[in-house]
C-alpha cells in the first residue's frame, strides 16, 4: 500500500496547521493512501550540531529526542507532507529543527529520501507564509524529493484554531494538493 506521513509542526495540537493538513488527509485517504499523522509541534527538538556524524549512519547522532523516529517514518512512506504555522514569516523552529536534522541525516547518506513525494502545508495569520512554504520546498528540492503542485501556493489563512476552515480558496488549494498527491503517488509507483 501506498504511504505518506503527515507532520504538524505548530505548537498547536488543533491549530490551523491541523486543519489544513486534514483537508490533503481526506483527500489522500479517499484516494487510498495510507496515512500516518504525527504532530511534533510540542515535541522538544534540539538544532543541528553540525558535527556530521551522521555521515554512512542513516541517523541523527543525537539521541535525546525524536528526530530519528521522524527519520524512520519517512523511510517507511512513499511520501510526506509538512505542516508549519508561519512564525516571524518563517517556519516554526521546530519544523526548522527537523529540516535542519532530517535533511543532513539525507544528504550524508547517499539522498535516502530521494524519489520520495513532498509536499508543504503552511497556516499564516497574514503574511509570511511564502516564505515558509519556500523553506519546506527547499527542504524537499535539494533531497531529490518530487513536489506536488496544486492550483495556488498551500497557504491557508487563519488566526484563532479552526479559521482557516473559512477560508474558502485555501481549503480549494489544500483539496487539489491532496488530490495531485494521489495522482503523483500512483503514476510513481505503477
Ligand atoms: C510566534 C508566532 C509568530 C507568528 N508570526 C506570524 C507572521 O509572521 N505572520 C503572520 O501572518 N502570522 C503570524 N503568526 C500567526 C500564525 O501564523 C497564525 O495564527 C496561524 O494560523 C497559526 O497556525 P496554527 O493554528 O496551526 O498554530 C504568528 C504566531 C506566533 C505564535
Amino acid at each position: 500500500m501506498i504511504k505518506v506521513v503527515l507532520f504538524n509542526g505548530s505548537a498547536r495540537a488543533k491549530g490551523n496547521t491541523y486543519h489544513a493538513l486534514n483537508v490533503v488527509k481526506e483527500q489522500l485517504e479517499a484516494g487510498g493512501i495510507e496515512c500516518e499523522y504525527v504532530w511534533i509541534g510540542q515535541e522538544p527538538l534540539l538544532p543541528c550540531k553540525a558535527c556530521f556524524k551522521c555521515e554512512g549512519k542513516r541517523r541523527c547522532s543525537q539521541e535525546n529526542d525524536k528526530l530519528n523516529e521522524y527519520v524512520e517514518k519517512i523511510l517507511q512512506a512513499d511520501g510526506m507532507v509538512i505542516g508549519s504555522p508561519t512564525y516571524f514569516a518563517d517556519v516554526s523552529s521546530t519544523v526548522k529543527a527537523f529540516i535542519d536534522r532530517a535533511g543532513m541525516v539525507d544528504r550524508m547518506n547517499s539522498d535516502m529520501y530521494k524519489y520520495k513525494v513532498g509536499a508543504a502545508v503552511v497556516a499564516v495569520r497574514r503574511a509570511g507564509a511564502i516564505h515558509a512554504f519556500s523553506s519546506i520546498n527547499n527542504f524537499f528540492l535539494i533531497n531529490q524529493i518530487f513536489v506536488v503542485p496544486s492550483s495556488y501556493w498551500n497557504i491557508g489563512i487563519g488566526r484563532e484554531p479552526g479559521d482557516v476552515e473559512k477560508d474558502k480558496e485555501g481549503i480549494q488549494t489544500f483539496e487539489n494538493l491532496g488530490k495531485n498527491m494521489v495522482y503523483l503517488l500512483k503514476k510513481l509507483k505503477a
